[in-house]
């Protein structure tokens, strides 16, 4: 009997909304749990792990890191994240290749990400910052996302990742 699990981390609710997407879309035994709900070795119970986080300086946060690293080798998972940049920005896929090095070992069924509105206090203070003017200017148009178009394509990657995992 397959257990899975969606965990997200969520500075701003952005992923959150995806992981709860995500999670309504699966049926069977499951959780959903940000990462801080998660005791030591936990993950090692579930057969499939969706594991979501916000681009962070054009990677994975910090915290999610040491999430990913312990992944156990062969474990199923699928990475979704959320980022302000243009939909298809190289940045925002480079996280996404960063997530599946560092769970190495791991089994990535595939991955998902969408934009996600920048908060109006992270886009003030990054707006002061001469280097990061012309990307907050740019994130700006991330302010209607996740929308409901990006919350039907995380079902279907759900969807999608479900089927890959039964096929296994
Ligand atoms: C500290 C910080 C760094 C960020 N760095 C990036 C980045 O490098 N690239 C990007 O596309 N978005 C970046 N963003 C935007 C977030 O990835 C985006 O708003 C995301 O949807 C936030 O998700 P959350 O609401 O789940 O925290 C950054 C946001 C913050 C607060």
């Amino acid at each position: 009997m397959s257990k899975i699990l969606v965990m997200y981390y969520s500075r701003t609710g952005n992923t959150q909304l995806i992981a709860e997407a995500i999670f309504k879309t699966v049926e069977g035994d499951k959780s959903i749990k940000s990462l801080k709900e998660i005791a030591d070795g936990e993950i090692a119970s579930y057969s499939l792990i969706f594991a979501g986080f916000p681009v962070h300086s054009h990677s994975v946060p910090p915290v999610v890191t040491e999430f990913l690293k312990a992944m156990p080798q062969g474990k199923k998972v699928a990475f979704f994240s959320t980022y302000g940049s243009l939909k298809g920005s190289p940045l925002s896929r480079e996280a996404l290749e960063n997530a599946t090095v560092l769970a190495a070992g791991a089994h990535v069924l595939g991955t998902f990400s969408c934009r996600g509105r920048v908060s109006p206090q992270d886009l003030d203070i990054l707006m002061r910052s001469p280097e990061h003017k012309a990307w907050t200017e740019m994130a700006v148009s991330a302010s209607t996302h996740p929308d409901e178009s990006d919350l039907a394509d995380a079902r279907d990657f759900a969807v999608r990742i479900l089927t890959l995992a039964a096929q296994d």
